[in-house]
C-alpha cells in the first residue's frame, strides 16, 4: 500500500468527494466549452460529437475500431441526446431506431451485442435457440420435421460463435479409421442427422465400416457383382433393398420362375452369388426341385 491508512468508510467518503469535485470541474468545463463554441453572441451552449473524445476515450476508440454502421450511419449524439447534468437520461433504447423485424422484438439486446459501440461483435451463451430463429428458420424446420437427438440441442451448443460451422468430429468419432471428417456429409445432414442418404460415388468401405460381413463377402466374391458398388444396389437412401428384376428384368423363362418364388433360392445372396455352369433345364434330374447344392464357378 502507499502508507496512508484509511478505513473503508473513510476511503469511500474520499472517493465520493473526489468524484464530486471531478463532476463539478467537468460540468464547469462543459459549460465553458459550450459557451466558447457558441461564441459570445449566442449564449446557447453547443456540444458536438467531436467534443466527446476530450473526456471519453473508450467509446470513441471502440467506435473507430469496430463501430460498423454505428460509426458510419449515426453519430454519438444521434444516440446520446444531451448530456448530464442538463439531461439525465441519455442512454438510448435500441428500439428507438430498430423496429419492424422479429429480431428487434427480443429482450436484452446487450446480452449478445455486448457493446453498442461495437455492434457486430457478438457473443452468446451455449443455450441459445429462439433468438437464432428470428433470422434462420430452415434449420429449426428440419429439426421438427424429423426429430433426432440434435433437435434437443440448442443452436449455439454447436455454433458457439455466430457463423461458425463445427466439425462433426468435434463431438463424434468416425465409424472407421478410413473415414475422414469430410465424409460425414456424404451420408448425414447436420440438422437431419438420422436421415441417411448418399450419392452414387460413395465408396464400399464407407458402408463396410458397419457392415463387415457384407463388405467382406462382396470384396471376395468372384462374380460380376464385385464390380457393382454397394450404393448402386442400395441406392440413394440407407436400408433400401433392391429387387433383382429391377436390373435384370426377367432372366429366365416364366415357366421356370413359376416354381421358385425367390431368385435367392438358386442364386444365394447378392453379395456372393452362386453362378451356374448351365441352366437347370440342361440337368433333367434337377429340373423339378430346388437344387440341393449350389455349383459355384471358381
Ligand atoms: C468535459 C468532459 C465531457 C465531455 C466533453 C463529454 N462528457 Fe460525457 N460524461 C462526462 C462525465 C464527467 C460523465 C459522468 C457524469 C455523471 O455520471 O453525472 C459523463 C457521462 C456520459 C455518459 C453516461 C451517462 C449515463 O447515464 O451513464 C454518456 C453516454 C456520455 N457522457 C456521452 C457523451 C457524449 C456522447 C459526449 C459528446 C457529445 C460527451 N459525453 C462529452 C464528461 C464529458
Ligand atoms: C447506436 C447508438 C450509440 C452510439 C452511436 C454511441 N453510443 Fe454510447 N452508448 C450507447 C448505449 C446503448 C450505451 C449504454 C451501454 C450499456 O448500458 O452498457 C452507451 C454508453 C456510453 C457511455 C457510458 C458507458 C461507457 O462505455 O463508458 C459513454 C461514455 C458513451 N456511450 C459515449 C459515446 C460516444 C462518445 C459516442 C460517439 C463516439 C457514442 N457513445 C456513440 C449507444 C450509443
Ligand atoms: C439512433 C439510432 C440507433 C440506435 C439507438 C441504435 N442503432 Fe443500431 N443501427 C442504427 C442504424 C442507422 C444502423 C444501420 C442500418 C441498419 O442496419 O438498420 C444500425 C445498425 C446496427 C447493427 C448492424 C451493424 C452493422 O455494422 O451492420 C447492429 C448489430 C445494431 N445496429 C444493433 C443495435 C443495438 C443492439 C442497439 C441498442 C443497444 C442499437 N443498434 C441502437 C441506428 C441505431
Ligand atoms: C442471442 C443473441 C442476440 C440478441 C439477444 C440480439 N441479437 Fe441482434 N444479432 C445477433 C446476431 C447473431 C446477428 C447477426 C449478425 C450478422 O449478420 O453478422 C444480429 C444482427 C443484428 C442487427 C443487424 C442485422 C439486422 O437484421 O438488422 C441488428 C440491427 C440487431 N441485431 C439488433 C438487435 C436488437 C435491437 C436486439 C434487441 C431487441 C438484438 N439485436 C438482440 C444476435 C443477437
Ligand atoms: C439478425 C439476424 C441473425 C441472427 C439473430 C442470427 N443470424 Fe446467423 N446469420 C445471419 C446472416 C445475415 C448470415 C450470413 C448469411 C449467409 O452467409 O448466408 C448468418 C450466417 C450464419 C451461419 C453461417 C452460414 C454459412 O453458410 O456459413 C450460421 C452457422 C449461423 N448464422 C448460425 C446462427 C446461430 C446459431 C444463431 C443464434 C445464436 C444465429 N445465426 C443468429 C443472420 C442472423
Ligand atoms: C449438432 C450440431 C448443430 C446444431 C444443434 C445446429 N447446427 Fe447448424 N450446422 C451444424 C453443422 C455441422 C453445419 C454445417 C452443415 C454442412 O456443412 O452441411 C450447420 C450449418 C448451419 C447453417 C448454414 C446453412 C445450412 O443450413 O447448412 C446455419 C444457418 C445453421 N446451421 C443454423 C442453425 C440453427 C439456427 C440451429 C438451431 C435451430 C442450428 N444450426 C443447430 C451443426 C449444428
Ligand atoms: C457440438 C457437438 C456436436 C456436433 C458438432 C455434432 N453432434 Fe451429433 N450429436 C451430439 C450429441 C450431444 C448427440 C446426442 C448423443 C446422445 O444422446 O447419445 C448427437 C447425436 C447424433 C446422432 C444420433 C441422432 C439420434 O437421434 O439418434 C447422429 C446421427 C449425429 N449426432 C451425427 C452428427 C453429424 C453427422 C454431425 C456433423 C454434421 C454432428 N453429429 C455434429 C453432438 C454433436
Ligand atoms: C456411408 C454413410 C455414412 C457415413 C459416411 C457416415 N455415417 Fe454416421 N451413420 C450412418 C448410418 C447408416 C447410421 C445409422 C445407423 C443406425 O441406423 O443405427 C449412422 C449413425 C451415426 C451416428 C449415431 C450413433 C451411431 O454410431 O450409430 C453418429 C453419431 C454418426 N453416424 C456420426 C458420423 C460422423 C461423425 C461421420 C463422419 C466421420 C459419419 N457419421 C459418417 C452412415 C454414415
Ligand atoms: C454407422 C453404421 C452404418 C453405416 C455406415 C451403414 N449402415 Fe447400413 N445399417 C446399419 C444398421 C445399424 C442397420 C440395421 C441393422 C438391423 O436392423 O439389423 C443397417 C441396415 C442396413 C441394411 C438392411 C436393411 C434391412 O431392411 O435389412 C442395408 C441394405 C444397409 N444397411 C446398407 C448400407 C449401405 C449400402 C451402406 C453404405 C452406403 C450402409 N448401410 C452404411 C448401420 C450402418
Ligand atoms: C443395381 C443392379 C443390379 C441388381 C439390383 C442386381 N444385379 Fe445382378 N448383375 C448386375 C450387373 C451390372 C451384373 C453384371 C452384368 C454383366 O457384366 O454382364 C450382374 C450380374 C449378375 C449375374 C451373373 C453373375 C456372373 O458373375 O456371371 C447373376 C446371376 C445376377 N446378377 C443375379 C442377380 C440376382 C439374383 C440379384 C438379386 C439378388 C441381382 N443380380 C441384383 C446388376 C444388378
Ligand atoms: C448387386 C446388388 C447388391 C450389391 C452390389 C450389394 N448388395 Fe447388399 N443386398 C442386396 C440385396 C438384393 C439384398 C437382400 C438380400 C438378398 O436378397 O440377397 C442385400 C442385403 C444387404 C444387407 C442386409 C442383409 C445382410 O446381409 O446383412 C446389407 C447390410 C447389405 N446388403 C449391405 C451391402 C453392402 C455393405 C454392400 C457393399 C459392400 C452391398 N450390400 C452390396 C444387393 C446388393
Ligand atoms: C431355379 C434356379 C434359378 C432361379 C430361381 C433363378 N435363377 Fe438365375 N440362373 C440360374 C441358372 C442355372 C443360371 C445359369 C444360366 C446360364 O448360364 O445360361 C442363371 C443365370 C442367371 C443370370 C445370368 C444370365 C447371364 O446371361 O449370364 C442372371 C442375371 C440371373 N440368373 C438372374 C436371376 C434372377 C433375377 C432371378 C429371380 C428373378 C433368378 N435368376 C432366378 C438359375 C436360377
Amino acid at each position: 500500500m502507499n502508507g496512508t491508512h484509511h478505513t473503508e468508510a473513510e476511503g469511500g467518503q474520499m472517493k465520493r468527494i473526489e468524484t464530486m469535485l471531478k463532476v463539478v470541474t467537468l460540468a464547469a468545463m462543459l459549460v465553458g466549452m459550450m459557451v466558447c463554441a457558441a461564441g459570445a453572441a449566442d449564449p446557447k451552449p453547443v456540444l458536438n460529437s467531436s467534443d466527446c473524445v476530450k473526456c471519453h476515450s473508450k467509446a470513441p476508440e471502440a467506435i473507430a475500431a469496430n463501430g460498423g454502421a454505428h460509426k458510419t450511419e449515426v453519430s454519438c449524439q444521434d444516440c446520446h441526446a444531451g448530456h448530464p447534468p442538463t439531461v439525465r437520461k441519455i442512454i438510448p433504447l435500441c428500439s428507438q431506431c430498430h423496429t419492424g423485424k422479429p429480431h428487434y422484438n427480443l429482450t436484452g439486446c446487450l446480452r449478445c451485442h455486448t457493446n453498442p459501440h461495437t455492434p457486430k461483435i457478438i457473443t452468446f451463451a451455449n443455450n441459445i435457440t429462439d433468438e437464432c430463429v428470428t433470422c434462420h428458420t430452415q434449420q429449426i424446420a428440419k429439426f421438427k420435421q424429423v426429430k433426432s437427438k440434435h433437435s434437443a440441442l440448442a443452436c449455439s451448443f454447436c455454433h458457439s460463435k455466430h457463423g461458425k460451422i463445427p466439425l462433426c468430429t468435434q463431438c463424434h468419432k468416425p465409424h472407421s479409421s478410413e473415414m475422414a471428417v469430410t465424409d460425414c456429409k456424404r451420408c448425414h445432414q447436420a440438422h437431419l442427422p438420422t436421415v441417411v442418404t448418399y450419392a452414387a460415388d460413395t465408396a464400399n468401405n464407407m458402408c463396410g465400416a458397419c457392415h463387415k460381413k457384407a463388405f467382406e463377402l462382396h470384396s471376395k466374391t468372384d462374380t460380376k457383382h464385385k464390380g457393382v458398388k454397394c450404393v448402386t444396389c442400395h441406392k440413394d437412401k440407407h436400408k433400401t433393398i433392391p429387387v433383382c428384376q429391377g436390373c435384370h428384368g426377367v432372366p429366365h423363362p416364366a415357366r421356370m420362375m413359376a416354381r421358385f418364388s425367390k431368385c435367392s433360392e438358386c442364386h444365394n445372396i447378392a453379395h456372393d452369388l452362386n453362378r451356374w455352369e448351365a441352366a437347370p433345364a440342361a440337368q433333367p434330374g434337377a429340373a423339378g426341385k430346388q437344387p440341393a447344392k449350389a455349383v459355384k464357378k471358381k
